[in-house]
C-alpha cells in the first residue's frame, strides 16, 4: 500500500513539473524581469518548503515521541522564538530580497530612454499593438502578436477600449493590468530569441480564456527587418480580393494598408497572411481557419463583436480568406 501511495506521488509530482514548461512558464525565463521573477519565486518557494518542513517535523515528532505536556515556561519560549521571532525575521529577510529585486524587475529607471516602444490595446477579445521606433519612423500597427528585439529594454504602454484586461508574457516578465481610462507602463528585455504565449491574465467576458497571443523575440537585425517590412502595404493588397473585402464591408472594421479599408474597429489585417495565428492565439493562420473565423467567429469565440458572414456564397469567403493569407 505504502509503494502504491509513494508511486502516486512521484506520479503526481512529475506531472506537476513537467507543467512547468512550455511557451508560457514563469519558471524558464527567457528575459531579463523574468529571471529576476523567477529567483524571487525560487527564494519564497524554498523559504516556505523549510518553514513547513519544520513545522511538519515537530508535528510528526510532538505525534509520535511526546506523550506529555511542556511544562509553560518552555512552551511559551517556543511559541515566542518559533511563533514570532522566526516568522518575523524570515518574513523580514524575505521582503528585504524582494525590494532589492524591485528594480530590475520593475525598472522604472528606464523611462525616456527612448528605445523602442509598443502601444498594447486591450479589447474584447483580441490585442491592437502599435509600433513606435525610437528614430521617428512611421508608426506600424498590428494585431495579436508583439515582436519584440533580444537584448534591447523595450517600453510597453498598455490601455484598455473596454474592460480590465492584464498583459502578461511569463516567460518575459510579470504581468501588468490593462484598466480602461489609464496608461500602464512595462519595460521587458527578452534575453535570447524564442516564440512565447502571452494569455490575458484578467478575467474579461465570456471569451477571456480565448485571448492570447504569440510573442517573439527576433535578433535586432532580423526584428528592424520584419519591422520595416510592415511599414508599407502589403504587396498582394490589391486586386479581386481587395474587391470582395471591400465589396462585403470587411472595411468598415478592418484596416488594410494600401487600399479603401481603413476601419477600426476591430484588428489591423495589413500583414495579417504572416501572423503566426488568427483569432488571437487561438488558430492557426490558415484558410481552413479563416473560413471557419469569416463564417462563424461567435462559434470559434463566443461573445465576439464580429458578425458572421455564413451567408455569403462559400467561393467569397475562400476568396476573402486566400485574399487574408496572402496578406503578408
Ligand atoms: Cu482580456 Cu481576459
Amino acid at each position: 500500500m505504502r509503494a502504491v501511495a509513494k508511486g502516486a506521488v512521484v506520479a503526481a509530482l512529475s506531472i506537476a513539473v513537467a507543467a512547468c514548461g512550455g511557451p508560457q512558464s514563469a519558471l524558464h525565463p527567457a528575459g531579463v524581469e523574468a529571471q529576476q521573477v523567477a529567483r524571487l519565486f525560487l527564494a519564497m518557494a524554498s523559504a516556505g518548503a523549510v518553514v513547513w518542513l519544520a513545522v511538519m517535523g515537530l508535528l510528526v515528532h510532538g505525534l509520535r515521541h511526546r506523550r506529555t505536556a511542556w511544562e509553560p515556561r518552555r512552551a511559551g519560549r517556543l511559541i515566542l522564538w518559533g511563533g514570532a521571532v522566526l516568522p518575523a525575521v524570515s518574513l523580514a529577510v524575505l521582503l528585504a530580497f524582494a525590494l532589492w529585486l524591485m528594480p530590475s524587475i520593475r525598472p522604472w529607471a528606464a523611462a525616456g530612454q527612448g528605445g523602442l516602444r509598443i502601444e498594447v490595446e486591450g479589447h474584447q477579445y483580441w490585442w491592437r499593438v502599435v509600433y513606435r521606433p525610437p528614430d521617428g519612423g512611421p508608426a506600424v500597427v498590428s494585431a495579436n502578436e508583439v515582436r519584440l528585439p533580444v537584448g534591447e529594454r523595450v517600453e510597453l504602454v498598455l490601455t484598455s477600449a473596454d474592460v480590465i484586461h492584464s498583459f502578461w508574457i511569463p516567460p518575459l516578465g510579470g504581468k501588468m493590468d490593462m484598466i480602461p481610462g489609464r496608461t500602464n507602463r512595462l519595460w521587458l528585455e527578452a534575453a535570447e530569441p524564442g516564440t512565447f504565449r502571452g494569455p490575458c491574465a484578467e478575467f474579461c467576458g465570456t471569451s477571456h480564456a480565448l485571448m492570447a497571443f504569440p510573442a517573439v523575440a527576433m535578433p535586432p537585425e532580423a526584428f528592424a527587418q520584419w519591422l520595416a517590412e510592415r511599414a508599407s502595404p502589403s504587396p498582394n493588397a490589391g486586386g479581386e480580393g481587395r474587391e470582395a473585402f471591400v465589396r462585403h464591408g470587411c472595411g468598415a472594421c478592418h484596416r488594410v494598408a494600401g487600399t479603401e479599408a481603413q476601419g477600426a474597429v476591430g484588428p489591423d489585417l495589413s500583414h495579417v497572411g504572416s501572423r503566426l495565428g488568427i483569432g488571437a492565439g487561438i488558430l492557426p493562420n490558415d484558410e481552413q481557419a479563416l473560413v471557419r473565423f469569416i463564417s462563424r467567429p461567435d462559434e470559434v469565440k463566443p461573445g465576439v463583436e464580429m458578425p458572421g458572414f455564413a451567408m455569403l456564397p462559400p467561393d467569397e469567403i475562400r476568396l476573402l480568406a486566400s485574399y487574408l493569407r496572402g496578406l503578408r
